[in-house]
């Protein structure tokens, strides 16, 4: 009797460990005391017609966000006409899997309806109308998934490099002031979603420059806004690993998390820098485009231990890092394909073209533990 019940309690004590084993074996779980790690979807991906696709997500990762279609072409193509089905099912899916949904992207200078910015007779609006768009659009979307997303991409991209204001028609039309009325619409609609402000290139010294002012404005006007999303369209030499570190610690210091937001690693060679301007573009070549049949061993490795670097500095800093986010899940779908030069071959993300998980993913939760 004694021999059974000692065998039983070897039994008990086994199960519970080989269930730890198995959950942290995959990303979200490895990473779960640090920071959320996340996925950009797109739509096969959300309404789970890509059934391997969907399984990666829901095991591997904790928070999603949507690769297009919360922006504002999609939700608003027509001024009051609002289409919500993709986002609803989103949204929805975020909440099936228990994971932290973010809002991607509310005031964004690209992807946005031809209408936006004019009057019936095709010129540019006024102040008044302009503001009363944003904030239609804002508060309609907003509102429609309070408590439900968590997080909000408020303004995308407004500021360039060397620091000046990216002359889109908001800021023509608005000044600078568009930014802290889009956080302030973004506010009244749900006070308790995070809100940042999320861009490319954000460890340029003087888009930290102008992003830091920009966010110590909004915090002492009592506007909220909690992060700083850093896009993280990243190649093989370029930022350095100082330059990033460097950006993190200061807008750090400015008082808002850090959200690694849109990270691929592009193995491509990108002689024209790491801008992620969708409106960029750059002549196919074939010197471009490398490895069109297959990435070569020592280049996989060279790449897997940027992205080591990479993820080691965010655990350096996980107390300022709220999450980190993959711009995509499997290499077919990866945007960096066509960007900025269409038809090349590359190989950023976690899983290949046919769904299958790299050794990366081993790395990085090796990294983790
Ligand atoms: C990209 C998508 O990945 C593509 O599918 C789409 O064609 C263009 O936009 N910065 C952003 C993202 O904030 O929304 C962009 O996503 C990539 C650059």
């Amino acid at each position: 009797m004694n021999k059974i019940l000692f065998s039983l309690s070897i039994v008990a004590t086994m199960i519970p460990s080989a269930i730890f084993s198995q959950q942290a074996n995959t990303l979200k779980e490895a990473y779960k005391d640090d920071f959320f790690i996340g996925a950009a979807l797109d739509l096969s991906q959300i309404y789970e017609a890509d059934k391997q696709a969907a399984d990666i997500v829901k095991n591997q990762f904790s928070s999603i966000v949507a690769e297009n279609c919360m922006k504002s072409m999609f939700l608003q193509p027509k001024e009051g006409q609002f289409f919500f089905d993709d986002a609803d099912k989103f949204v929805a899916l975020g909440e099936k899997y228990n994971m932290f949904t973010i809002g991607h992207t509310l005031i964004w200078h690209s992807q946005l309806p031809d209408w936006f910015f004019v009057d019936k007779n095709g010129k540019d609006v006024s102040v008044e109308v302009l503001k009363q768009r944003m904030k239609s659009h804002i508060s309609t979307v907003v509102t429609r998934y309070k408590g439900r997303v968590k997080g909000w991409d408020v303004v995308n991209e407004a500021i360039m490099e060397n620091g000046s204001y990216r002359k889109s028609k908001f800021y023509e039309i608005l000044g600078e002031e568009f930014i802290p009325l889009a956080f302030k619409y973004a506010q009244e609609a749900d006070p308790d979603a995070e809100l940042y402000y999320n861009d490319y290139n954000e460890w340029h010294p003087g888009k930290i420059e102008t992003v830091v002012k920009m966010v110590k404005n909004l915090k002492s006007r009592g506007i909220r806004i909690d992060g700083v999303g850093m896009q993280a369209h990243i190649d093989m030499t370029s930022p350095t690993l100082a330059e990033y570190e460097n950006a993190i610690v200061k807008y750090t210091a400015a008082g808002v998390k850090v959200n690694i937001t849109e990270l691929d690693l592009s193995v491509l060679p990108s002689p024209w820098g790491t801008s992620a301007n969708i409106s960029d573009k750059v002549e196919y070549n074939e010197k471009m485009n490398p490895y069109k049949t297959g990435l070569p061993k020592d280049a996989e490795e060279k790449w897997e231990n940027r992205y080591a670097d990479f993820f080691r500095l965010f655990l350096k800093h996980k107390s300022k890092v709220r999450r980190v986010t993959l711009w995509g899940v499997t290499d077919a779908q990866s945007w960096k394909n066509d960007f900025p030069v269409k038809g090349r071959t590359d190989y950023p993300l976690f899983f290949d073209r046919n769904c299958n998980t790299k050794p990366i993913v081993e790395k990085m939760i090796q990294l983790a533990k």
